[in-house]
């Protein structure tokens, strides 16, 4: 028997999400589903998508069943956005949030990113794997099978390339797949106070030629917020980023309406982020340009914000996106449970929507729907099967992980 070939026979629903480009509006509501599907996956790659009946034209004794009767089987979860990579907690601001206090209040007092930003220039780069491999376990277990990390708690040269290193050695180790994203703009450290622009500066001087030439992140993001960095700031770091041939990310109108998304859209970002905030022509705008718009329900409600207009943005033919945002401060949560729960019962999206926009729409906010996000012919052999035979049940079973058994490149690696 060959390591990576896998049959997986006679599921309840073969959740093909199939597509190789991101889906805008009502496409997002299209699953192509196949009731009582087989699907085989050759040397790590989906080899075959078979109805009912169809016949297995593979020599069966060289590969391993799964049975799968009762079960739905869905393509790998994808995290387009998350903050796994750092040191220390901060247990003691989500108090202060729960009595009142803002995430913006205690972020200008001296907390938040910047407090995270201090623990991670003291962690090892041994103690940040060994954290690091503990949240990726514990993605797994969710049927997470590809994640987006960004740095952004360094902000400085050797921590920022210290957290792209810890990345890159994990993506080597743990057989989650792991795409860096380089957030030198994440906040203003203590020592670049005031001189936000230098700080912008060094980061296109200094930092991107380093990453770059060291190929250590695809995409480059920036917290491009009232307080942080300007949207003319964010403009001309990430036409800096363009040039270098990243992908090009934003935090865009998460806490106040500045016109994040309109510039994502101005400069054809992969995706915007958060979108809290954004007014009716940035939506609009974001349909136009085909920019993913990537949701993060779990931070909205970590931070008892309301939620993102995700009924709006696909009404209005954006390609959406979920997210966990998993992070120690706005969202220490990965919990693909409750993001699916909160997508559908506060963000309206229906369950077809939100798994449309776990699987291929979040692919594509990776710029990576040509390879992983659906059960296509040729795509990566990442697939969870779950416990119960419909996609329905994983918003309805409410904060429970019913993910059976997870399967990356044709290996079975979870059994829950
Ligand atoms: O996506 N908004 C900025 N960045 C993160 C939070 C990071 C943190 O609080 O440590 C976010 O919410
Ligand atoms: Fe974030």
């Amino acid at each position: 028997m060959e390591m990576n070939n896998l049959i997986i026979k006679n599921a309840a629903q073969v959740v093909t999400c199939s597509g190789f480009e991101g889906k805008r509006g009502r496409e997002m509501s299209d699953l192509q589903v196949i009731e009582g599907g087989t699907v085989i996956v050759t040397g790590g790659v989906i080899s075959h998508v078979l109805q009912p009946g169809e016949p297995i034209s593979v020599n069966e004794s060289d590969y391993r069943i799964l049975h799968a009767e009762g079960k739905a089987l869905l393509p790998g979860f994808v995290d387009p956005h998350t903050h796994f990579v750092f040191g220390g907690y901060r247990e003691e601001e989500f108090s202060w949030r729960m009595r009142g206090e803002s995430y913006m209040d205690i972020m200008n007092k001296g907390g938040g990113i910047v407090n995270t930003t201090r623990a991670t220039r003291e962690a090892t780069e041994e103690e940040l794997i060994e954290s690091g491999m503990q949240r990726l376990d514990a993605m797994m277990r969710l049927g997470i099978t590809t994640v987006e990390g960004k740095s952004g708690y360094g902000l400085d040269r050797d921590t920022e390339l210290k957290q792209l290193h810890v990345m890159r050695r994990l993506n080597e180790t743990h057989p989650m797949d792991i795409m860096p994203t380089f957030m030198g703009a994440h906040a203003v450290p203590e020592e670049w106070k005031g001189k936000e622009g230098e700080f912008i500066d060094f980061n296109i001087r200094e930092m991107f030629p380093l990453v770059s030439r060291e190929q250590l992140a695809e995409a480059v993001d920036i917290f491009c917020e009232k307080g942080v960095f300007s949207v003319e700031q964010s403009r001309r770091y990430l036409m800096a980023a363009r040039e270098h041939g990243f992908l090009l990310k934003m935090h865009a109108d998460e806490i106040v309406p500045l016109g994040g998304a309109e510039l994502a859209a101005e400069l054809h970002c992969v995706s915007a982020d958060h979108l809290l905030q954004a007014s009716d022509e940035g939506i609009q705008a974001l349909a136009e340009a085909g920019v993913v718009a990537t949701l993060l329900p779990l931070t909205a409600f970590s931070l008892r914000e309301e939620y993102a207009r995700g009924r709006e943005m696909i009404d209005a033919g954006c390609i959406v996106a979920l997210a966990t945002d998993l992070n120690p401060g706005s969202s220490f949560t990965a919990s693909v449970p409750l993001l699916f729960a909160i997508a559908c019962i506060y963000m309206q999206l229906s369950p077809e929507e939100a798994v449309t926009a776990f699987t291929i729409n979040s692919a594509a906010a990776l710029n990576r729907a040509d390879r992983i996000g659906s059960i296509d012919v040729g795509k990566q052999g990442d697939l969870v099967l779950l416990q119960f035979p419909s996609y329905k049940f994983l918003p309805y079973h409410v904060g429970m992980n019913i993910v059976e058994t997870v399967i990356k490149r044709g290996s079975i690696v979870i059994k829950n």
